[in-house]
C-alpha cells in the first residue's frame, strides 16, 4: 500500500488506514462531535467490520482515536448509533451484531463512561433478536419519557419502530413501508425533526438508504416527510431523493447536536463500485456534514442541505460580469469552495468546470430549458468501474438566479444547488495537476452576479 497524499482529502474525514463505510454513533457530547464508522483497518475492502472512532470540535478537522468496538471471529460490529443515558451518565452504543457463521443480525449494546474512549459490552446482549438475517442499523433517539429505535427489516423494505423505557428491554411498536423506492434493500434509517424555513413549524423526516435503484445508479438515499405520532411514522407526501449524485450513502444525524437544525453526515461512496475506487493506504471518506431545513415548494416540503465548511480565505471573486464561452479563473485549487450566483441570460447552458487539466474536467452544468442541473464526470479522471464515468442530472430548483455552491476536495465535488435544495455528491479522481477552475456559457451569454473561490 502506498501513501499518495493527493488521494487524501483536506476537509473530509478519512481513516488513517484501511477500509471505511457508514458513519455510526454520530453524537455531540461534552463539547465533542463523535464520528464512529464502519472500519476494516487491515484491508481496503469490506470484511470483519469494527467501529473506528474520531472526534472533532467543528465537524471539519478530525482526530482519529483507537478502534472503539472491535470485530471478533463470532461478531462483526455493523452499523448503529450512540446516545447519552443521563440516568447512568454513560454513552450507550446500539449496533448490529453480525454473526459471520450464520448471517444472523441482532441488536446489541456497549457502554462507555469515558467519553467514548473505551467500551464494555452489555452482559445481556443481544437486546433485540428476532432470528433474522436481514435486521439491522438501529438508530436510537429519545422519545417521550423513554427511548425509541428505528431499525430496518432490510429485505422487507420496512423500518420498524421499537420502544424502551431503559434502552435494555425493547418492545415492537409499528412498521413503516414498503413505500417509495423498493428496488434495493433498505438500510440505515433515521428520524429527524427538521424546522420549516420562515415558519415556526417542524416536520419529521425519515431517512432511508437503499442499496440499488437510486437516480445516479446503484445505492442512494430517499427521504419521507411526515409525522411521528403515537401511532408511529406516517409519510404525508411522496418519497424524494436526498442526493442526486452517486456518492452519498448511509447518512444519519448527530444526536444532541447544538441548534435547531439537524446535522447529517454520510459515507461518500456507492456499493456499486466502492471497493474498486483508487486507493492508497486507505479507501473511503465521509461527505461533509450538512445542516438540514425544510423549504416549502408548492404543496411539498423539500429537504435543504447546507454544508458545514472551513471558513477559508477568498482567493478570487467576480461581480456582475458576463461570460460567453469559457472564462478560466485565476486560481489553482484541489481543495476549495466555489460559490456563484449565475443567471442564464441568452445562454443555453452554463456552469462551472472544476479540476481542469490536460483533457480533464468535472463539469457542473445548468440547462435552463430542460430545467436540469448536472454533474459530468466522464472526463473527470481515473474511472475504475464501468458505471463510474457518467453524467448525473437532477431537477433544477425554480429560480431566475441559480446559486451553485461546490465543495471541491482532492477526490470529490459536492454540489449544492439553490442553497442546498438539490445536491449532487460525486467522487472524482483527477490527475493531481488538474487544478483549474472556469466558468462557462454556451449558445449565448450568461451573467455572473457574484462568484467567489474560497480556499
Ligand atoms: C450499509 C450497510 C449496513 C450495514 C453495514 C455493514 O452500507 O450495509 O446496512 O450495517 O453497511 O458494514
Amino acid at each position: 500500500m502506498s501513501n499518495d497524499p493527493t488521494l487524501r482529502p483536506r476537509d473530509h474525514f478519512t481513516p488513517r488506514r484501511g477500509w471505511l463505510n457508514d458513519p455510526n454513533g454520530l453524537i455531540h457530547h461534552d463539547g465533542e462531535f463523535h464520528l464512529f464508522f464502519q472500519h476494516h483497518p487491515h484491508a481496503l475492502v469490506h470484511g470483519p467490520i469494527s467501529w473506528g472512532h474520531a472526534v472533532s470540535a467543528d465537524l471539519v478537522d478530525w482526530t482519529e482515536l483507537p478502534t472503539a468496538l472491535l470485530a471478533t471471529d463470532e461478531e462483526h460490529v455493523w452499523s448503529g448509533s450512540v446516545v447519552h443515558d443521563a440516568s447512568h451518565d454513560r454513552l450507550v452504543a446500539a449496533y448490529t451484531a453480525f454473526d459471520p457463521a450464520t448471517g444472523r443480525q441482532a441488536q446489541s449494546l456497549a457502554f462507555s463512561t469515558d467519553r467514548g474512549r473505551t467500551w464494555v459490552p452489555h452482559p445481556g446482549n443481544p437486546v433485540l433478536d428476532v432470528g433474522s438475517t436481514s435486521f439491522r442499523d438501529p438508530k436510537v433517539f429519545r422519545h417521550g419519557d423513554g427511548w425509541a429505535m428505528v431499525v430496518v427489516r432490510a429485505d422487507d423494505r420496512t423500518v420498524d419502530l421499537y420502544r424502551s423505557p431503559d434502552l435494555l428491554a425493547w418492545t415492537h411498536h409499528s412498521i413503516f413501508g414498503p413505500e417509495g423506492s423498493v428496488e434495493g434493500v433498505w438500510e440505515c434509517p433515521d428520524v429527524v425533526t427538521v424546522p420549516v424555513e420562515s415558519t415556526g413549524d417542524t416536520a419529521d423526516v425519515l431517512l432511508v438508504s437503499v442499496s440499488a435503484g437510486a437516480p445516479a445508479g446503484g445505492s442512494g438515499m430517499q427521504y419521507f416527510v411526515g409525522e411521528l405520532t403515537e401511532a408511529g411514522f406516517r409519510s404525508t407526501q411522496p418519497a424524494r431523493w436526498l442526493d442526486h449524485g452517486p456518492d452519498c450513502y448511509a447518512a444519519v444525524s448527530y444526536t444532541d447536536a447544538p441548534g435547531e437544525e439537524p446535522v447529517i453526515q454520510g459515507w461518500m461512496s456507492n456499493w456499486l463500485y466502492a471497493d474498486t475506487v483508487p486507493a492508497t493506504d486507505f479507501r473511503g471518506s465521509m461527505t461533509v456534514a450538512r445542516r438540514l431545513t425544510l423549504r416549502r415548494r408548492g404543496s411539498d416540503l423539500v429537504l435543504v442541505q447546507r454544508p458545514v465548511v472551513r471558513p477559508g480565505e477568498v482567493r478570487c471573486s467576480l461581480e456582475e460580469v458576463d461570460v460567453a464561452g469559457e472564462r478560466p479563473l485565476p486560481v489553482v485549487a484541489r481543495s476549495c469552495r466555489v460559490v456563484a450566483d449565475l443567471e442564464a441570460g441568452t445562454a443555453q447552458r452554463f456552469g462551472l468546470h472544476l479540476r481542469v487539466g490536460d483533457g480533464e474536467r468535472t463539469t457542473v452544468a445548468v440547462d435552463p430549458d430542460a430545467l436540469t442541473v448536472s454533474v459530468d464526470r466522464t472526463a473527470a479522471g481515473e474511472a475504475t468501474h464501468p458505471a463510474f464515468a457518467a453524467l448525473h442530472a437532477a431537477p433544477l430548483p425554480d429560480a431566475d438566479v441559480v446559486r451553485l455552491e461546490v465543495v471541491v476536495d482532492m477526490t470529490s465535488v459536492e454540489v449544492f444547488v439553490g442553497g442546498g435544495e438539490v445536491v449532487l455528491t460525486e467522487q472524482v479522481f483527477p490527475d493531481p495537476a488538474s487544478t483549474g477552475i472556469s466558468v462557462f456559457a454556451e449558445g449565448g451569454t450568461a451573467r455572473i452576479h457574484t462568484l467567489s473561490v474560497v480556499e
